[in-house]
């Protein structure tokens, strides 16, 4: 007999069908976010559940289900999970490093050319049948190539971002709890710098870090007053991580000159304020949003299930 699987939404095909071939699989065949009642229904009685990052795998869910062992998020960030309570139960939680790496770095620097060059500015214009022809002076961005790129959080996600700033001739610093080893420091251009500090010298601030008690609002109030009137936010790691109320007063009041979000705090909800403003760029948490990138995270998610159940070391297990 095949074990009992749950998953929350509808996956890739590729990814479906391998699924449908190793599991007893129950899917959410709406396709649209459950409720936490729904949640606990349809896993009801699973050893096996496949979770997205919306999806909020509390104290209550986990405790609903005494079958559950292993729990696989379809992402890499996990602050959606209680780690403690499922640690507490020996449930496994695994998540899919490694395989979003080059398309979230990719969606960071999409916003960074959005911003740069105000690409939604021309578009709207256009569209609007407001252009009227070729303008010395219209919609003036700014060079990247001299600038400063900071990278908040230096990981996997950190490092690819770093590695496109080579491309476009940006100098680069990072945060990082630990400093990165002098060869890979030389490798991407880039120097360790206090958090305060990569504010006040980045033209581009990119954050990359996971939402944790640690990182929750990090860029408030007083860390968007640090930044260059001239510089750009991008956020494309968890809406939690920026106050978003705060930076929304600080671009209208041209404390910064913009950002570029994927992700936002209550999501899908976005803080009223920002929808009007022009020099933001909002996209529906896009980062991971390639054909192939969530083929690739499916089928981690199948490896880590199938290791759980078989009794062996899951290779994307994450602690508390
Ligand atoms: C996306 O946000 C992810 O964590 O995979
Ligand atoms: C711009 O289109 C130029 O030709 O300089």
């Amino acid at each position: 007999m095949k074990p009992g699987l749950f998953l929350t939404r509808i996956l890739p095909m590729p990814v479906m069908h391998r699924l449908k071939i190793l599991f007893d699989l129950k899917y959410n065949l709406h396709d649209r976010p459950l409720t936490i009642p729904e949640l606990m229904r349809g896993m009801r009685g699973r050893p096996a559940l496949i979770s997205m990052l919306s999806d909020p795998i509390n104290a209550e869910v986990i405790g609903s289900n005494p079958r559950l062992r292993v729990i696989a998020n379809y992402a890499v960030g996990y602050n959606n999970i209680d780690l403690e309570t499922a640690a507490g139960r020996g449930i496994v939680v695994t998540n899919t490093p490694g395989v979003l790496t080059e398309a979230t770095a990719d969606l960071a620097w999409t916003l960074v050319l959005c911003l740069a060059r105000r690409v939604l500015e021309g578009d709207r214009l256009v569209r609007k049948g407001r252009w009227t022809g070729w303008n010395p002076t219209q919609l003036l961005g700014i060079d990247l190539s001299g600038k400063i790129l900071g990278i908040i959080g230096m990981g996997r996600i950190g490092k690819a971002v770093a590695k496109r700033a080579r491309g476009f001739g940006m100098r680069v610093v990072y945060c990082n709890r630990r400093r990165l080893p002098p060869s890979v420091e030389k490798a991407f251009h880039a120097s360790r710098i206090p958090v305060y500090g990569l504010l006040s010298v980045a033209d581009i601030v990119s954050l990359h870090v996971p939402l944790t008690r640690e990182t929750h609002h990090l860029i408030d109030r007083r860390a968007l007053n640090r930044m260059k009137p001239t510089a750009f936010l991008i956020n494309t790691s968890r809406g939690p991580v920026v106050d978003e109320k705060a930076l929304t007063t600080a671009i209208r009041q041209r404390r910064i000159a913009g950002a570029g979000l994927d992700v936002f705090e209550e999501e899908p909800a976005v803080h009223k304020g920002l929808l009007s403003l022009p020099n933001v760029v909002l996209l529906p948490h896009l980062g991971s949003a390639t054909v192939e990138t969530r083929t690739r995270m499916g089928y981690i998610v199948v490896e880590n299930i199938k290791a759980v159940l078989e009794g062996k070391r899951a290779p994307n297990a994450v602690h508390v």
